[in-house]
């Protein structure tokens, strides 16, 4: 289950994300933002991040207009590691050596056709359970 979360800036990127699971049959939960009314990205980054933190959803994806605020609220959050990405390489490289859980994404910087590709990226790499990143990631919840 893939946790779901906006701001107003993302809600139309978000769209397209939904389409694109709907297409895989990927299961996800929306957390929202329902609408492209002006909202606050912090309420939907901790809404997200707690349903991956506490285990409900396996992975989340979290787009604002640039994917900064976003990222930063969720990491703050125990357990979380949000990467923001706006290329395939790093969504790959972060599941990779990060063991990211959450991917962030800007609506206004990525147009949809790339941003559906580094999600396809990220969904679909594993982590490489190599020992240094495991040590590594282990010394972020220090
Ligand atoms: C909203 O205007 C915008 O500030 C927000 O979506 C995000 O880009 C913040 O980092």
């Amino acid at each position: 289950m893939i946790a779901l979360g906006c701001d107003h800036g993302g809600y139309e990127l978000m769209q397209e994300v939904m389409k694109h699971l709907d297409e895989l049959n990927v299961p996800y939960k929306n957390f929202g933002t329902y609408s492209t009314e002006s909202c606050d990205y912090p309420d939907y980054a901790k809404k997200v991040a707690y349903a991956v933190a506490q285990k409900e959803c396996e992975l989340g994806i979290l787009i604002c207009g640039t994917g900064i605020g976003i990222s930063i609220a969720a990491n703050k959050v125990k357990g979380i590691r949000c990467a923001l990405c706006h290329d395939c390489f790093s969504a790959e490289a972060t599941k990779q050596h990060n063991n990211a859980n959450v991917l962030a994404m800007g609506g206004r910087v990525v147009g949809p056709g790339l941003a559906l590709k580094i999600v396809d990226t990220f969904l679909n790499t594993p982590f490489s359970n190599d020992e240094r990143h495991i040590r590594r990631i282990s010394m972020l919840e220090d």
